[in-house]
């Protein structure tokens, strides 16, 4: 099993990677090979609507997200963290899945070249708002959830947990065991 973090916040080591680091170490305490990509070290560009990708099923920008996409289509599972930004997802994370364009042909389907390597593929996500109402988020798990059931993947779940100051989310015992919790179920066939 591999399991690919993908982190969204631009504040390394703050609450989202903290909580994407208990996902991927319960991961990997299952026994899955685990990989963190943080998007913020990365140059993504927004989705161009091009549609070149439709016939050849590669995207037509030369950045970092073909090199990304490889290693979505061989990770058996994806845990993405991202914090809320004016009750949304970071544009760290929003350039990253536009770019899941690629992976889609004009009628909106998944590309037959992917078809088989992304189909029943295993998403899950992790989300931090400092609101304590941690429902801030559930325009993020939305929007995840729904691509998901749109295009044939497997929706493992969400925790969705509060905190504001960098590092705070640590003190919270229920979302840390929560994210190892995820990771595991990630890794689990
Ligand atoms: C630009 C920006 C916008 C934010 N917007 C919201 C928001 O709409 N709702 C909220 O509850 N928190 C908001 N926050 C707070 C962050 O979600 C919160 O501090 C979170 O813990 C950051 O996670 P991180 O440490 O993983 O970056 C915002 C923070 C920033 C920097």
């Amino acid at each position: 099993m591999k399991v690919l973090g993908v982190l969204g916040s631009p504040r390394v080591g703050g609450n989202s990677d903290i909580l994407l680091e208990q996902a991927l170490a319960g991961a990997k305490d299952k026994g899955a090979a685990v990989e963190k990509i943080i998007l913020c070290k990365k140059n993504i560009s927004g989705c161009l609507d091009c549609a070149q990708c439709n016939e050849a099923g590669v995207c037509a920008i030369q950045d970092d997200m073909l090199g990304i996409h490889e290693k979505i289509l061989e990770a058996d599972c994806i845990i993405h963290s991202s914090p809320v930004y004016f009750w949304s997802m970071t544009s760290q994370m929003k350039a990253y899945l536009d770019r899941w364009c690629a992976f889609f042909d004009a009628e909106w389907q998944l590309h037959k070249t992917y078809q088989s390597r992304m189909q029943g593929k295993k998403i899950a996500l992790i989300t931090v708002c400092a609101d304590p109402k941690v429902s801030t988020a559930d325009p993020i798990v939305h929007s995840f959830k729904t691509t998901c059931e749109f295009s044939g993947l497997q929706w493992l779940g969400a925790v969705q947990a509060s905190a504001g100051l960098k590092g705070e989310i640590a003190k919270n015992e229920i979302a840390m065991k929560e994210a190892y919790d995820l990771g595991k179920k990630g890794a689990s066939l």
